[in-house]
């Protein structure tokens, strides 16, 4: 529909918005390509790659009254991401636009995420990189982080592992993983466990652990999972707590006889399962393993 002409009764859409912003709920502020605006004027080109071929690399931190949380490891994961994807773009804008992010939201003293992603730029559509010089899409958004879920731990479900040989780079590329995760949600569960040749590998948006023994499990690094931040501080964790961490993948079969399976992430710590594809784990209750680590994370986190 054509917007109506400048001084129009009520103005633009953009003034409309802006005002009734202002009256009522603050606008939500984005970043995009150098400006900070109220997320309805931020505009993409249709032509973005992001947009046609998800030629797009993204991150997302977590803060805690303004400190973020391992901010040097999403930083170091995003210019790994740009330099595999020759994305010719520096991860450097990430620090300053999150704290003004915060600032502009109100989010300075809340739990919240930052979500940023970096296209190829806009150029009519060719499989083929754009001309040397196109100028890359910077997006980021600041938002409260969900509420933790419920302590009696979660439901999973198992799903085949259909992405690509490079999940290591953290790409917007997540078709499988929404497809996964859109299952386990019609299953009632929270996740989706990706398994590839029978390998228990991750969750759709989360590492993913076991415990036996008191040993401790996740797959290694390497082209079929992400390389988690809170995976990484997990591992950490674990040691100092004196648990023996073994980084070799595990087999559905070995999750199931686990005492323990939990996932890693930003934003869940770490979080027990207590059942997957409906067979209990642990006798269905969250483990103390699990637990500790949560602890040892979020305290770290919490302290700064
Ligand atoms: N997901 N594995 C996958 C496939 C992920 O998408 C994520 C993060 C993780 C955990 O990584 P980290 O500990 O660095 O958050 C593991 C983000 C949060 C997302 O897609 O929203």
């Amino acid at each position: 529909m054509a917007e109506p002409p400048a001084g129009a009764v009520g103005g633009s859409r953009s003034e409309r918005q802006r005002r009734t912003a202002t009256i009522r709920i603050p606008a939500v502020i984005v970043y995009l390509n150098g400006d900070f605006l109220p997320r309805e004027e931020a505009k993409i080109s249709p032509e973005d790659r992001g947009f046609l071929f998800a030629d797009a690399i993204y991150e997302v931190a977590r803060f805690w009254r303004g400190r973020p949380y391992h901010l040097a490891e999403h930083l170091a994961r995003m210019r790994e991401g740009l330099a595999a994807l020759e994305i010719d773009a520096d991860a450097g804008f990430y620090t300053a636009v999150a704290q003004r992010l915060l600032e502009e939201n109100d989010l300075v003293e809340s739990d919240a995420l930052v979500y940023a992603q970096v296209s190829r730029g806009a150029a009519p559509r060719a499989h083929t990189f754009p001309p040397p010089g196109t100028p890359p899409t910077v997006f980021a958004f600041a938002r409260r982080t969900d509420p933790d879920p419920p302590p009696e731990g979660g439901r999973a479900i198992l799903a085949p592992d259909e992405r690509w040989g490079r999940c290591n780079i953290k790409s917007v590329m997540l078709l499988p993983n929404v497809l996964a995760a859109q299952r386990a949600r019609e299953a009632g569960a929270m996740d989706a466990i990706l398994v590839r040749d029978g390998l228990a590998l991750e969750g759709t948006k989360a590492n993913l652990f076991l415990a036996s023994g008191g040993r401790i499990r996740t797959a290694p690094n390497g082209p079929h999972i992400l390389p988690g931040v809170t995976r990484a501080a997990a591992i950490a964790a674990a040691r100092t707590l004196k648990f023996p961490v073994e980084e070799r993948a595990f087999t559905v079969e070995e999750m199931f006889a686990a005492d323990e399976v939990f996932l890693a992430s930003t934003t869940l710590w770490t979080y027990s399962l207590v059942e997957i594809d409906g067979r209990r784990i642990a006798g269905g209750r969250p483990g103390p393993i699990a637990a500790q680590l949560r602890e040892a994370l979020s305290s770290e986190f919490l302290r700064g």
